[in-house]
């Protein structure tokens, strides 16, 4: 497989394929809304137009070091959210994980359905041996996801890893390695 364009993923459910310009307004219902941004590493986009453009910027596919699919549902083609892997670390066969869903989309499965279609591309394509993910410790959603995965919570708290509009952010390490994966 070519690892210049961006590889589209079927799973049972889910289409995940590259971002398009219109789903701008679709994501931006969950980049816009500070109870779904409440533990990115960013704040809510003030408008449609602001979450445009880092969109733009964010989900430029640049495989030796990140990439993003829009987690699209199979039957109706309804945008659900985004899944992305970024700081590739290749010689190391290293990603970081990211998930995000558009409210009132959540608990049916998707994102863990999601994640184990891009974690096995990852190993599979890309001989990805170890994935991580910063959690915020408050955020269960995410947590419980990790952990459905397979992931395993690695150190205490990395003390202000983030700031966000002025305020230092604290996170957890999940890790996981290929091995351990629950697809
Ligand atoms: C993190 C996030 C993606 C998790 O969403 P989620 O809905 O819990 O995850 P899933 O889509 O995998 O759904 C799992 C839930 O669906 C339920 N479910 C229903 N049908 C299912 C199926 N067929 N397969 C698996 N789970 C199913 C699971 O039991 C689980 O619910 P529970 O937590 O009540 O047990 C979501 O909370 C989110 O977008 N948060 C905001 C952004 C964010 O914080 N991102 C992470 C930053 S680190």
């Amino acid at each position: 497989m070519s690892k210049t364009a961006q590889p589209e993923l079927v799973t049972a459910r889910l289409r995940l394929r590259a971002y398009r310009t219109e789903d701008a307004p679709a994501l931006h219902r969950a980049f816009g809304d500070p109870v779904a941004m409440r533990y990115w590493d960013t704040g809510p986009s003030a408008d449609a137009g602001q979450t445009e453009r880092r969109l733009r910027f964010a989900l430029k596919y640049s495989p030796y070091d990140r990439a993003v699919w829009i987690v699209t549902r199979g039957s109706d083609g309804e945008v659900l959210g985004m899944i992305n892997y970024h700081h590739r670390a290749a010689r190391a066969r290293r990603v970081e994980l990211g998930w995000m869903l558009i409210p009132g989309y959540g608990r049916h499965g998707y994102m863990t359905e999601a994640a184990r279609g891009v974690i096995g591309y990852c190993v599979r394509e890309l001989g990805v041996h170890r994935f991580e993910a910063m959690i915020e410790p408050g955020n269960a959603a995410s947590l419980a996801l990790a952990e459905r995965l397979g992931f395993r919570r690695e150190a205490e708290e990395l003390r202000d890893r983030d700031c966000v509009d002025g305020q230092f952010r604290s996170v957890a390490l999940y890790g996981l390695l290929a091995p351990e994966f629950v697809g």
